[in-house]
């Protein structure tokens, strides 16, 4: 249980699904954890003290780059420097192109794609003794897929983006890889099911519709996060992650 120990770590929308299950993992494993979503986090925090690991929590806006500058800085600041950033927080518009009007178009982009940038561009200098960066793509990064057309533009902007940056920061010690969930039990996939007018059970029933018969767990997403975050990964950067029961095979 030391996979990330003396490590500092920051999570986007650790609030909630995929992050808070990444951050608690994190914080088992030894890392001390910033937690970043425009959500209160506290109670995750409160449970990662209560399992006796270390956490903060910081409210704020990835899309904004005042938050993200905040973000690094907290953890500059609270935790002596920063090893691991995986960059998490997203959103969904389950809408077509016919649909989805420009305000929420460019929201998408801010939170799931100009996000990553940002939260690089203060991160990067902040790695002083190299690090690991995770960027949550998806299955929808790689391939298309129906009423989501903002989604799937940013999610395949953050597939590739990982690999431009895996090049770009190597020299630093950085390595850069995505993690591409499918269909993950979390707060997003109900609300996606709102937002299309659809009986939960069917939804779920679709989102089971893979090799291994099931939709995923947000634990088993951080288990592959967690790999790419720490040393068992250390030749592996600019690569995609498929986490998804076999959807994409
Ligand atoms: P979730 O909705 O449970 O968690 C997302 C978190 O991001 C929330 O806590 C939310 O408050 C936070 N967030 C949203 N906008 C933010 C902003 N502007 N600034 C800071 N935080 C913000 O969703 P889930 O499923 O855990 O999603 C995590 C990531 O996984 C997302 O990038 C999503 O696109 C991706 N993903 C999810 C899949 C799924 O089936 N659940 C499948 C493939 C990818």
């Amino acid at each position: 249980m030391n996979t990330l120990q003396n490590k500092v770590a920051i999570v986007t929308g650790g609030a909630s699904g995929i992050g808070r299950a990444t951050a608690r993992l994190f914080a088992a494993e030894g890392a001390a954890v910033v937690i970043a979503d425009l959500a209160d986090a506290a109670d995750v925090v409160r449970e990662i003290e209560a399992d006796g690991g270390r956490a903060v929590a910081v409210q704020a806006d990835v899309s904004s780059e005042a938050d993200c500058e905040r973000i690094v800085r907290t953890a500059v600041e609270t935790y002596g420097g920063l090893h691991v950033l995986f960059n998490n927080a997203g959103i969904i518009r389950r809408k077509t192109a016919l649909e989805i009007p420009v305000d929420e178009w460019d929201l998408v982009m801010a939170v799931n794609v100009r996000s990553v940038y940002l939260m690089c561009r203060f991160a990067v200098p902040a790695m002083t003794e190299g690090g690991s960066i995770v960027n949550t793509g998806s299955g929808w990064g790689l391939k298309g897929g129906g009423n989501a057309l903002s989604y799937c533009a940013s999610k395949a902007a953050v597939v590739n983006m990982t690999r431009a940056l895996a090049i770009d920061h190597a020299a630093a010690g950085i390595r850069v890889n995505s993690v591409n969930p499918g269909d993950t039990m979390t707060p997003m996939l109900r609300d996606e099911a709102r937002q299309l007018a659809e009986d939960w059970a069917v939804f779920e029933k679709d989102a089971a519709d893979r090799p291994m018969g099931r939709a995923g767990s947000p634990e088993e997403i951080a288990a592959a996060v967690l790999f790419l975050a720490g040393d068992a990964s250390s030749f592996v950067t600019g690569s995609t992650l498929v986490v998804d029961g076999g959807g994409l095979a």
